[in-house]
């Protein structure tokens, strides 16, 4: 009788590639979660893929990072190799995605490139996204997330997309996504460090707010997204409830990789049970109206629900 039922098809996976690495590397904020070589990539996908998960979605780490994060379209950039490699290994039994941004690809860890003062400069970034867009979708992914929250970000990217004959590439936005503290171990996980102490107040949201949430998901509606997305996931079920009261398409939720870490660590000192406070958020934010949730507990649970 449960009104709402988790289940494996429910789950994406975020996945971490770093280029340069012999043996994958543990990321100590995110226990569990590490840095894949493309070989172990592979396998792990592979490995998801027959537990039924229906979905990844890659991040780069790259050897080389510049102001301006080149190695983000770089056709043989750390994450292109990968998502060429998922395609001729799953071809069209797995959904592939590709966050797009260029924080894991600038030395100064922005979401894009820095005019004369320090500030990310929106419009000169757009450039840059239309040319990593491209270079994730002629590499084979079948969704392209455009994480960075630049205004016109999901226009640009539409049209450099159909521009290059990759109409039916679909675009995932981060729709509404927080300037959150919960984001700390995944900037480990990317090896990132904003610069001079910085953070992403100037385009990302603020947690007080919920109504401009709305206001973010209809202008990306409008540029031409096909699902969008609000993170983090497990603090903003309100926002979750109001998108899905006003939206017809897909609507994803990021629960992120503080709110992993939160319970992995509280699990590991035997303060609550791990396992069971997994599934009762991932739980919450399907009831709250996800239709999908990209967690770092996909294997697990994948696994449990396997075991059922
Ligand atoms: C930006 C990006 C971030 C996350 C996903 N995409 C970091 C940020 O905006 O600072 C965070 C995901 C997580 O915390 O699990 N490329």
């Amino acid at each position: 009788m449960a009104e709402t039922r988790l289940g494996v098809d429910d789950l994406i996976a975020p996945l971490f590639v770093r280029e340069g690495i012999a043996e994958p590397q543990p990321i100590a904020s995110l226990p569990g979660v590490v840095q894949h070589t493309q070989d172990s990539l592979r396998a792990e996908v592979e490995s998801l893929r027959t537990l039924g998960v229906p979905a990844v979605i890659l991040f780069g780490v790259p050897e080389h990072k510049d102001a301006e994060g080149s190695e983000s379209w770089n056709p043989d950039g750390v994450v292109q190799v990968a998502l060429r490699n998922l395609r001729a290994d799953m071809g069209p039994d797995l959904v592939v995605m590709a966050d797009l941004c260029v924080d894991e690809y600038t030395d100064h860890g922005h979401c894009g490139v820095l005019d004369g003062q320090g500030s990310v400069d929106n419009d000169a970034t757009l450039d840059l996204y239309m040319r990593a867009a491209v270079a994730q979708a002629e590499a084979g992914a079948d969704v392209i997330a455009p994480s960075g929250m630049m205004d016109g970000q999901v226009f640009a990217i539409r049209e450099a997309l159909d521009d290059a004959e990759f109409d039916q590439a679909i675009i995932l936005a981060y729709a509404a996504k927080y300037a959150s503290a919960l984001y700390g171990p995944f900037r480990d996980a990317v090896d990132v460090t904003i610069a001079d102490g910085g953070d992403r107040k100037g385009y990302q949201q603020d947690p007080a707010n919920a109504r401009e949430s709305l206001e973010e998901i209809r202008a990306d509606v409008a540029e031409g997204a096909d699902m969008v997305m609000v993170k983090p996931a497990g603090a903003y079920l309100d926002v979750i409830a109001h998108a899905r009261a006003e939206l017809d398409i897909p609507l994803a939720a990021y629960q992120v990789s503080g709110e992993y870490a939160m319970i992995k660590a509280a699990g590991a000192n035997g303060w609550l049970d791990g396992d069971a406070v997994a599934f009762e958020t991932l739980t919450a934010i399907k009831r709250a109206g996800a239709d999908m949730i990209l967690t770092y507990f996909a294997r697990e649970v994948a696994e449990t629900l396997a075991a059922r």
